[in-house]
């Protein structure tokens, strides 16, 4: 049988016991069925809950789509922000060569913009543009986001300059509402491929769908096997009411509980670098999700051992406000030997033999433990690999955590109206048409 992603609740212990977790789980069963009931706050946007069925009817298309860009550009530009971004991200770094943009062989970048409004950043990138033969994948349920929108408007006009208006429009696929938004006019208007992103599904929760697996598909990721995992997680947890079983009910009470025990900031940690925006994307899962009504845990992020030289010390040793959830992965990919030295001028040898890899899970280890001497209570999520399948698995599990922990904290998990108020403030300050009286008056306070 396949080992499943597990949890591993040993660390908690000096501050909440296995008994009261599994306890307050037992409890959290009810939101739950109220979860798949649809019968909660924010249940207009559950779509996700069935996304590894649903999607299976696109596949193929995604995958055509996919293959298409590939054959007719080296290059994908992905344009998008927050849930129509990170996600998509998170997948393609976890699972893609580290050194992917380098690579000269028969390699196909995938490269994000519209995730920030920085001159230099798309300045840059117009000229590396200039020197690649691009596509572009444009992606905004609202069709409205300026960010995106902005980035939009600049890329298409370098691509049809340089292609040509026709030649452009074979190359640009949007990702957008079926009916509303800006975008939507425009990919009708120029006739670019169009992939919906449904109602019922927000924009942190829409990873399986078009949203991420296309351009994970485009970065040549095999998304069936990725839709696989998460539906095997599914099955682990949507209808499992044995909590002791149930690790994202296991995880959303554990964390809850911490907060209850003075624990309001918990720290992602990864000990592999392609972790590192996985762990933007679920800060951006549970932030948004959480992060209301004064309420929620404040998600940050290490990547370990590199911060252990930084950020080490205060999690070690500063304001006892600190709780870590380690996503260990069992086996790397690849194998890598340290090598004996004759002369052990770097006193190196007493590793001579052992895997690069014995040595990270030793600090692994290492830091848990010192961690855990520190009073930083430790949740552990292992999987076996860091591939398709187990980030399949992470995807789910951690969106059906979030889901319930919302629930447990008594906020709207799929909602955000929290950042609406800079997009205002932005608006007036540009003068916008019908923002006028505001920005006067904000402009009264610079
Ligand atoms: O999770 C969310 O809903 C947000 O982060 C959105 O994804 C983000 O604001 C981008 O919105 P849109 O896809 O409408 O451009």
């Amino acid at each position: 049988m396949k080992e499943n992603l597990s949890i591993n609740l040993k660390n908690t212990s000096k501050f909440i016991s296995f008994e009261e977790i599994v306890a307050h789980a037992q409890q959290s069963v009810r939101h739950l069925d109220n979860l798949n009931a649809g019968v909660g706050p924010g249940n207009d946007f559950l779509g996700w809950l069935s996304l590894p069925d649903d999607i299976l009817v696109q596949l193929e298309k995604i995958e055509k789509t996919a293959k298409h860009l590939r054959s007719v550009s080296d290059t994908t530009v992905v344009i998008g922000i927050g849930g129509s971004y990170l996600g998509a991200r998170a997948v393609v770094e976890a699972l893609s060569h580290s050194f992917a943009p380098l690579l000269k062989n028969n390699h196909h970048d995938v490269i994000f913009a519209g995730q920030n409004i920085c001159e230099d950043y798309l300045s840059e990138l117009i000229e590396l543009l200039d020197g690649r033969n691009y596509s572009i994948v444009v992606i905004s349920k609202s069709g409205t986001t300026t960010e995106p929108a902005l980035a939009f408007r600049i890329l298409k006009d370098h691509l049809e300059k340089k292609v040509g208006k026709l030649n452009a429009a074979e190359r640009i696929i949007a990702v957008t509402d079926a009916k509303k938004g800006a975008l939507r006019s425009l990919a009708e208007t120029n006739g670019y491929e169009t992939f919906i992103i449904p109602d019922n599904i927000g924009g942190r929760y829409s990873v399986l769908s078009p949203v991420g697996l296309l351009p994970i598909a485009i970065a040549g990721i095999d998304i069936r096997t990725l839709v696989k995992g998460a539906k095997s997680m599914e099955e682990i947890t949507r209808n499992n009411k044995h909590a002791e079983t149930n690790p994202s009910l296991l995880y959303a009470s554990a964390r809850n509980l911490l907060l209850q025990n003075g624990k309001p900031i918990e720290i992602m940690v990864g000990f592999t670098p392609k972790l590192h925006f996985f762990s933007e994307w679920w800060k951006q899962l549970y932030g948004e999700s959480e992060g209301k009504d004064g309420k929620g845990i404040f998600p940050a992020s290490v990547d370990l051992t590199t911060d252990l030289h930084s950020m080490g010390q205060y999690i070690q040793d500063g304001q006892r406000i600190l709780f870590e959830t380690i996503i260990s992965v069992k086996n790397p990919v690849r194998k890598l030997t340290i090598p004996l030295e004759k002369d052990d001028s770097d006193q190196l040898n007493y590793l001579a033999g052992k895997r690069l890899s014995e040595v990270n899970h030793n600090a692994e280890l290492g830091t848990t433990l010192a961690h855990t001497d520190g009073n930083v209570p430790i949740i552990t999520i292992t999987i076996p690999a860091l591939d398709e399948y187990y980030t399949g698995q992470l995807i789910y599990f951690f969106e059906m955590a979030c889901a319930i922990s919302g629930y447990i904290l008594d906020v709207n998990p799929f909602d955000q109206p929290g950042v609406e108020a800079y997009k205002k403030n932005m608006f007036a300050l540009l003068n916008k048409p019908g923002f006028e009286e505001a920005g006067k008056k904000l402009k009264e306070r610079l």
